[in-house]
């Protein structure tokens, strides 16, 4: 490892310089959310309260906006709000099973021993790794033993990695995440006693690939990607980021049963209607006994805008995570956020008669936290106007209907308009919003430069936006039929970061 990291930092030095420098400077880049120094940051790894400290792992290459031979950065919180970046805790070796990448993974107790299971890259093959780190989590040490799973079970599968690890009766239990070709997604499950010798016990619950695309409710893609396997509430819950040969992606999860060596499914659900832009979730319990979670926000833009900006990829905000009235998961960004408010605006109620617009003068910016609750009519639907430009040539849209029949109702994201650059993607997003008798919707916005998280009634809803016109801070509302604002409150959010972090810390 010590060698590793050697011709590592080596390497780091040839890097382009200025990754860092250029970040800083990119007015796409968010200001509250964690962000790598620069280059590349994908998939939240490692995720743990240790001691008081939120340990924030991720998918990473310091050196350059791309994403190849991957290490794992590694930040750390006291509060879920502001991070401390700690040095690169894995590096690909120059030798070994993750030559070509240390791939995700999850980080547990071993007795006392932080443990890392990571997938291992070598060409197109990944398998399962192991390193301890010292009681800081400061310096890890790869298991001479990697791979500790040698080779995935027998049959044509198109993928084996990604880990979830814990502990049962005395014994610990992995899932690695696969799909059978022909057949669906799958979660392999093993069992070991030391972390390092696994027993395979059989696929945990197989998807059926034959539904066709995303857009079908019942699609489960062909690979699953980032298993987490929790119990919350009582409910058993496998989440997994559905995958298909590269060209869709959708984090879902299984409500269910976890029993013996199988999960039986009830119900399949969106984790968050943006897709791709919240991708790769992992969660853990912290110490308060909650389910943190965070994903990838993945780019919008293309391979040269990303290569200009010397960073890509963003974390999401932490969401605390519970179980629904409806049996749904329900999600919210963790409360300590708030600490980061700032310029409280409050309106009060106000009432908007069908067709009307209120500008909201007093609220813009490209760094805001939004709290509001409307009452929609049967039928109606309110917009939440965001980074909308003076001329209107650019504006966010937020919609939230509600049925005639008065209890379904939608949210969307129209970004048709988000951006004059035609470049970036500007696909709506939408899904199904739970709605109570009396049409109540508690919607929450954060907009953070690129970075838009959406919460309404429990539904989450990430993506991404890149305006061109620095004027593009406006906030507005828009009523379809009668819509009671009930509370609207605004606040600038306060930035993480001043200035270029090394990107070697
Ligand atoms: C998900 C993923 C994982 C893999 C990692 C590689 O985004 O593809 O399956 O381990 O990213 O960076």
């Amino acid at each position: 490892m010590t060698h590793d990291l050697t011709q590592a930092r080596a390497r780091h030095e040839d890097a382009p310089k200025g990754l860092a420098e250029r970040a800083v400077l990119d007015p796409h880049r968010p200001r509250f959310h964690f962000t790598a120094p620069g280059g590349w940051l994908n998939d939240p790894n490692g995720l743990a309260h240790w001691d008081g400290v939120y340990h924030l792992f991720y998918q990473y290459n310091p050196l350059a906006a791309a994403h190849h031979r991957i290490h794992w950065g590694h930040a750390t919180s006291r509060d879920l709000v502001s991070w401390t970046d700690e040095p690169v805790a894995l590096v690909p070796g120059s030798e070994g099973p993750d030559r070509d990448g240390c791939w995700s993974g999850v980080l547990v107790d071993d007795a006392g021993t932080p443990t890392l299971v990571y997938s291992g890259r070598h060409g197109e093959r990944e398998l399962p790794c192991v390193a301890t780190g010292s009681p800081d989590l400061r310096s890890w040490r790869k298991d001479p033993a990697n791979p500790v799973i040698a080779a995935p079970p027998e049959g044509d599968l198109t993928a084996f990695r990604d880990h979830c690890v814990w502990r049962e009766n005395g014994t610990w239990r992995h899932l690695v995440g696969s799909g059978i070709r022909g057949v669906g997604g799958t979660a392999f499950l093993y069992e070991s006693e030391d972390l390092r010798d696994w027993r395979y016990v059989g696929p945990l619950l197989t998807g059926d690939a034959s539904s066709g695309t995303a857009a079908d409710l019942d699609w489960t893609g062909t690979m699953w990607e980032c298993v987490d396997l929790f119990r919350i509430d009582g409910a058993d819950i496998l989440a997994f980021s559905a995958w298909d040969e590269g060209t869709t992606h959708y984090p879902l999860y299984w409500t269910g049963r976890y029993e013996g060596d199988t999960f039986t499914p009830d119900a399949l659900h969106r984790l968050d209607y943006g897709q791709r832009y919240f991708y790769a979730p992992q969660s853990t319990r912290d110490a308060r006994g909650r389910r943190v979670m965070f994903g990838w926000l993945q780019e919008g833009r293309d391979k040269d805008a990303i290569a200009a900006a010397g960073w890509c990829g963003v974390m999401s905000l932490p969401r605390v995570v519970t179980l629904g009235a409806d049996g749904q998961l329900a999600q919210a960004p963790v409360p300590e956020l708030a600490r980061l408010r700032r310029d409280a605006v409050r309106t009060g109620a106000f009432t908007m008669a069908d067709g009307t617009h209120v500008g909201l003068d007093d609220v813009s910016g490209d760094q805001l936290d939004i709290e509001t609750t409307l009452r929609i009519a049967p039928g109606g639907s309110a917009r939440l106007v965001v980074r909308e430009s003076a001329d209107g040539s650019e504006r966010t849209v937020i919609e939230v209907s509600r049925a005639a029949d008065g209890i379904t109702g939608t949210l969307s994201l129209h970004r048709e308009t988000s951006s004059l650059d035609p470049s970036v993607d500007s696909e709506p997003r939408y899904g199904e919003l739970p709605l109570t008798g009396d049409g109540a919707v508690d919607l929450r916005v954060l907009i953070d430069h690129s970075a838009l998280e959406i919460f309404a009634n429990g539904r989450a809803l990430a993506a991404r936006i890149y305006p061109t016109r620095p004027d593009a801070l406006g906030v507005g509302i828009r009523a379809a039929g009668i819509v009671a604002v009930e509370r609207f409150d605004a606040w600038r959010m306060a930035a993480l970061f001043d200035g270029p972090r090394p990107l070697w810390p």
